[in-house]
């Protein structure tokens, strides 16, 4: 590990402040949006400042597990793979390209190559029992957007890294929000928080919160921590899983003999399914959460 990489935040509290870790804590629970000019951020540039990240692009860290922790986009709009990369690997100066005409480069799972980052998720995920990882946004060139408005369901924490990113934040947002639950339209009002975040800066974002962020005129880079907790949807989820390994559960049920077949059937997964729901223990499935979601 180098020197820049011991001193960069490796830790919750450093990672938070300067919020204490209690009041960020509190804020996580009440999912309360919360602005620090002037945080943390700073501390990662030299490790994660758009030099670095192209450096571990061409060192071959991308793709790695998922071919989709490297996307390139403008405004949620995705570019093929094959125009930014040469024979399968990652190619940085197609990359630059992109950027320069006002594409966005989103890097996700960046504790799986940064030890201080690992350390960080790592400690969200043994003692808050969250799933964690951490992604970042490259953009260059004013006005430049990854996405259009819209909220994630995790919680983030924002460190603006390097250059300037603006940020506005659009009031009400969605409660207690989980992927590919029924789709919501943005709202059209002014938006509740406008700024732009400098390198230093922490903007903690709220799961729900309805967002659009644009570059600054050099390019922008920005981490964001991600914080999933597990819900009882997840839960219930997880306890229906196994029934694909019964063929009970995988009997086409209009292919059954006639007569009182389909009830039978019915009986049979009700039993199975008030048996399998009488075994749920939350706290067990908390417990596993962060080391499969994340
Ligand atoms: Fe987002």
């Amino acid at each position: 590990m180098t020197a820049l990489t011991s001193e960069a935040p490796s830790t919750l509290a450093d990672l938070v402040s300067p919020l204490t870790e209690p009041e960020f804590l509190g804020l996580l629970r009440g999912r309360q949006l919360a602005y620090r000019p002037g945080a943390n951020g700073e501390r990662y540039a030299p490790l994660l400042g758009w030099p670095a990240l192209r450096r571990m692009i061409e060192a071959g860290n991308y793709p790695s597990k998922r071919p989709d922790d490297i996307r390139v986009t403008k405004e949620g709009i995705m570019v093929p793979a094959d125009r930014w990369m040469t024979k399968g690997k990652v190619d940085a100066e197609k990359l630059e390209k992109f950027l320069a005409s006002g594409f966005s480069i989103v890097i996700v799972h960046l504790d799986e190559h940064v030890p201080a980052l690992a350390a960080v998720c790592e400690e969200i995920r043994s003692r808050i029992l969250e799933a964690s990882w951490v992604g970042a946004i490259v953009t260059s060139g004013a006005g430049a957007g990854a996405f259009q408005v819209h909220y994630d369901p995790e919680d983030l924490v924002i460190l603006q890294v390097e250059g300037t990113k603006r940020w506005q934040i659009f009031g009400s947002p969605v409660s207690h929000p989980l992927r590919r639950m029924p789709k919501q339209s943005p709202p059209e009002t002014e938006p509740i928080f406008d700024e732009v975040l400098e390198p230093g800066d922490l903007l903690f974002v709220p799961s729900g919160n309805w967002h659009h962020c644009e570059s600054g005129l050099s390019t922008s880079v920005h981490l964001g921590i991600f914080f999933l907790p597990p819900t009882s949807w997840h839960a219930a989820n997880e306890i229906l899983r196994p029934f694909l390994a019964e063929e009970l559960f995988r009997t086409p049920l209009t292919r059954l003999d006639g007569g009182s077949a389909l009830e039978e059937v019915e009986a049979e997964v009700k039993s199975r399914l008030i048996e399998k729901i009488g075994e749920l223990k939350l706290s067990e499935f908390i417990a596993g959460w962060s080391k499969v979601a994340s």
